[in-house]
């Protein structure tokens, strides 16, 4: 009985020292488990007498009780101290601030698109479009360049076959539009195209809007006067520096390009526009009769102007962005001015 004393002592210590759960069951095994120390004092009643022994056994089973309640109550504690050690370990500041979804916005570029869009829609030009896709006789031949033509090399086109180009300007849609609706007419035409060519001002795929009025009396002074007029509201500026040069384009004779002040430098001039203080805007001119003759429409009778405008060059200076290539970055820190 002194011995069992002793045991429960020690087991309830031994219980107690326990910090990894993993000794658990070896400890118990040590006092209640098959060969432990309990069992050996129970193989023992045997030599008590049989008056004793039946108290011995009670007195034997009570302390094994008290140990298994002293192991689970380990047990159950260590269980705790792990899971407040992992709580405290994974724990959430559910009182941080969250990043939040945020506002988009238009694309300078998409912006700049639809304002150009407004102001001629304003003054009475419909919108029309074309594939991107284009075959060699709609971006060249039917525009009066022809096969072999140098005019071909100044475009630096990329060729999706030897049929069928990435369009490398807007004005293919002229033709298609002539072929399809008689004059008189007045459109625009907005939409990607593509050449390979890429620094400051020059992206391989940028905008233009193609613009096209074809009646019985249309002048050059008026192009001039709608494109002059278009600037100054584009703008918001009414002393807009505007300057028209001679040009060639084989679908227009006569043709001119048009440049504005740069914005950027205010004229003195910077990279942007080469230290010349202008930049190009748009190429224009009267419509050549050997287009209008591609499309049967009879260039005695009628006549008109066309012209073609960059619509990153108008962003560019409109924002007063440095470097064309900005919009095509996706630079959210850029892109989020614009909101
Ligand atoms: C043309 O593309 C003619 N089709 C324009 C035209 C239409 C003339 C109708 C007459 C009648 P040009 O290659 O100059 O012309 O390009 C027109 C405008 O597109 C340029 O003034 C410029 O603003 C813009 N542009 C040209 N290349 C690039 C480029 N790589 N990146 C960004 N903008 C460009
Ligand atoms: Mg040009």
């Amino acid at each position: 009985m002194e011995k069992l004393e002793e045991i429960l002592n020690q087991g309830l210590s031994a219980f107690e020292a326990i910090e990894n759960p993993a000794d658990l069951d070896q400890v118990k095994s040590r006092f209640i488990g098959k060969n432990g120390a309990l069992t050996e004092l129970l193989k023992g009643l045997g030599k008590l007498s049989a008056e004793e022994r039946p108290a011995a056994g009670a007195r034997i089973n009570e302390v094994k009780d008290k140990l298994e309640q002293a192991l689970a109550a380990r047990r159950e504690s260590l269980r705790e101290q792990q899971l407040q050690a992992q709580l405290a370990k994974e724990s959430l500041d559910v009182t941080l601030q969250g990043r939040g979804a945020g506002r988009g916005g238009m694309h300078p570029v998409t912006r700049t698109l639809e304002r150009i869009e407004a102001l001629f829609h304003s003054i009475g030009f419909e919108i029309a479009q074309g594939p991107e896709i284009e075959t060699d006789f709609y971006n060249f031949t039917a525009l009066n360049i022809p096969d072999n033509h140098p005019a071909r090399a100044m475009h630096d086109t990329f060729y999706v076959d030897a049929q069928h180009v990435l369009r490398t300007h807007t004005s293919p849609v002229q033709v298609r539009y002539m072929q399809n609706n008689p004059p008189p007419l007045k459109i625009i035409a907005p939409g990607r195209v593509y050449r390979c060519d890429s620094d400051v001002t020059h992206t391989p795929m940028f905008h233009q809007v193609e613009g096209l009025w074809v009646d019985e009396n249309v002048s050059f002074a008026e192009l001039k006067g709608i494109l002059t007029d278009f600037m100054q509201q584009f703008f918001e500026r009414d002393n807009l520096r505007t300057r028209f040069r001679p040009s060639f384009f084989p679908f227009t004779e006569p043709s001119a390009e048009m440049d504005i002040g740069c914005v950027i430098c205010g004229g003195d001039g910077c990279r942007v526009c080469s230290g010349t203080g202008w930049l190009e805007v748009l190429g224009c001119g009267m419509v050549h009769p050997n287009v209008l003759g591609h499309v049967d429409i009879d260039s005695e009778k009628y006549i008109g102007f066309a012209f073609g405008l960059g619509v990153e060059r108008l962003a560019m200076l409109r924002y007063g962005v440095n470097d064309l290539r900005l919009f095509f970055e996706n630079d959210l820190k850029f892109l989020k001015q614009f909101n």
